[in-house]
């Protein structure tokens, strides 16, 4: 081995262990507008928090930040605040189910949804700087291919895309994937949303597998799916997340998902705390200045 190859080789190494050691991230991209990233997002940070674990979910989207309206939280600040310094980091965090704190996003942001990357670069900082407080991140994206979703699935151990069944969200979210797969990242996992039923999923995901293994070599394992169901869509008008009353399929769905992310992630800690109870007391206040 060349002395170069021997740098890169140890420089590689020394990558994974910082890597290692950050807070497992998970990022939830699509390449539609519309798909359910948002409401993938809240349900599996939602599932996350009761299981336990201290939960960051992070509004990324840079065009319709929207958490807030999912969640019917009235944040003060932002994101894009705590990275411009407007803000401390308990200011900019808000309570949301089982305890999980939630970073909105910046609606209609410019900046960030524009190829301003030294900003992008700033709000990651923040948001990195915000994840050491927490066992584990879940990060909603807008659709397309900005330069901050690629940010974000940089940062992520695993990279959720997002598809319905249709044709043209199909295309998108394959468009999507090919650059994935040609940057730095981990290897995305397809979820599938809307499905009618299992074999509606499997049907997508065997094509979608089968179009990356032919034009890219690349494998595309479909980790979970989540059936249409209008109680998605009430839960999303009542702005609460479906897994806080929803029952049956879809709920079970939501639950093997989140099952299958987490065990994609290096091992996920457990706070102390037990769930439910918010992270905004006193103590962790102080904790989080
Ligand atoms: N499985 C489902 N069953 C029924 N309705 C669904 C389902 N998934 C999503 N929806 C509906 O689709 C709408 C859009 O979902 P969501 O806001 O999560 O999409 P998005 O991908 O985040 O969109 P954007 O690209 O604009 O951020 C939701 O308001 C909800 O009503
Ligand atoms: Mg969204």
């Amino acid at each position: 081995m060349s002395h170069v190859h021997q740098a890169q080789s140890l420089l590689e190494t020394k990558k994974k262990k910082v890597r290692r050691r950050l807070t497992p991230w998970v990022t939830v991209t699509g390449g539609k507008g519309g798909v359910g990233k948002t409401l993938i997002s809240v349900n599996l940070a939602t599932l996350t928090a009761r299981a336990g674990h201290r939960t960051l979910l992070l509004d990324l989207d840079p065009g319709l930040a929207n958490l807030d309206v999912h969640l019917r939280l009235a944040p003060r600040f932002t994101i894009e605040d705590l990275a411009e310094g407007r803000c401390a980091l308990d200011e900019a965090l808000i309570d949301g189910p089982f305890g999980m704190s939630v970073l909105c996003g910046q609606s209609g942001s410019t900046r960030l949804a524009g190829g301003d990357l030294e900003f992008i670069d700033k709000v990651m900082a923040a948001a990195e700087r915000a994840a050491r407080k927490f066992d584990v991140v879940i990060c909603d994206t807008g659709a397309g291919i900005g330069p901050s979703v690629i940010r974000a699935a940089k940062r992520a151990h695993l990279t959720l895309a997002v598809t319905n069944p249709d044709p043209g969200s199909i295309t998108d979210t394959y468009a999507l994937c090919k650059l994935l797969l040609g940057t730095n990242t981990a290897e995305p996992q397809l979820v599938v949303n809307r499905v009618r039923n299992r074999e509606d999923a499997m049907r997508v995901g065997a094509r979608f597998a089968a179009v990356c293994k032919k034009f890219l070599n690349q494998k595309m394992p479909l980790i979970g799916w989540l059936l249409a169901d209008p109680e998605i869509e009430r839960s999303v008008s009542l702005q609460k997340p479906f897994v806080l009353s929803g029952s049956g399929a879809a709920m079970e769905d939501l639950q093997a998902l989140t099952a299958a992310a987490l065990s994609n992630l290096p091992a996920v800690k457990r706070s102390k705390r037990p769930p439910g109870k918010a992270l905004k007391s006193r103590s962790i206040r102080r904790n989080l200045r």
